[in-house]
């Protein structure tokens, strides 16, 4: 049981002050019976409704989106090139993408409300991702050697090491890596000689990118597919 105060304001993000006006004013009903008692507690079934709009509680959200080319990982919802564009939107707990793809970068992306989970599943050097690059000239032996061993990147100490290598074709390259650095791919082949033209994100540690969601699409997780990240 939740009071109704309580539930609306976590809900839609309003003040106590706001929740208790619209109570007062009559606007809010549960389970069709009108309540203007703030202290009214209810179910966690019950329907809630604020002049007969449903009121949904805002849990927390575990979302799996396929990335089109173009759009930019921001917490901007009104921003059209926006991932989180046509997602609703929950003031207390705003959608967060977990880790950034860039505007370029297509594929699997996560977006949550959770932040502790959302630390724990992007925590650089935690999960391997897997992406596929395909590249501006075919990759030489040595070039895989290098990026396997660890190459430098410009203005960085610390070199970058791809955690695998699978070479699908001449020019398409799949690469694993524990990386979170900016562009780290794109760079990884610039050193060795190479350029990304199309990049594409398969999976982060054992989650693949469902192939029934059209680019731009997503869907939340299944509890199946959440507990993947869960810690062991
Ligand atoms: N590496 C890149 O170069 N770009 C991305 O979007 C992700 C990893």
């Amino acid at each position: 049981m939740i009071r109704i105060d309580r539930f609306l304001s976590d809900a839609t993000g309003g003040s106590r002050k706001e929740v208790k006006a619209w109570l007062r004013a009559g606007r809010v009903s549960v389970d069709g019976e009108r309540v203007r008692n703030a202290a009214c507690q209810i179910a966690e079934h019950s329907v809630v409704d604020i002049d007969g709009n449903l009121v949904e509680m805002q849990g927390p959200r575990y979302i799996m989106v396929n990335k089109a080319v173009g759009t930019v990982c921001t917490a901007l919802h009104a921003d059209p090139r926006s991932v989180l564009a046509g997602m609703p939107v929950s003031p207390r707990k705003p959608l967060q993408c977990v880790g950034r793809l860039d505007v370029d970068t297509t594929g699997l992306l996560l977006v949550t409300n959770d932040g502790e989970w959302n630390h724990r599943v992007s925590r650089p050097g935690h999960l391997v991702k897997v992406y596929r690059a395909t590249l501006a000239e075919p990759l030489v032996d040595t070039a895989i050697e290098e990026l396997l061993g660890g190459v430098s990147l410009r203005n960085e100490t610390r070199p970058a090491v791809a955690h695998s290598l699978e070479c699908v074709d001449t020019r398409i390259l799949r690469i694993g890596i524990r990386e979170g650095r900016y562009h780290v791919v794109r760079r990884m082949l610039a050193a060795v000689g190479n350029r990304v033209t199309e990049l594409h994100r398969e999976s982060i540690g054992e989650l693949a990118l469902d192939g029934r969601i059209a680019p731009g699409e997503w869907r939340e997780l299944s509890v199946r597919e959440r507990s993947l990240f869960e810690p062991n």
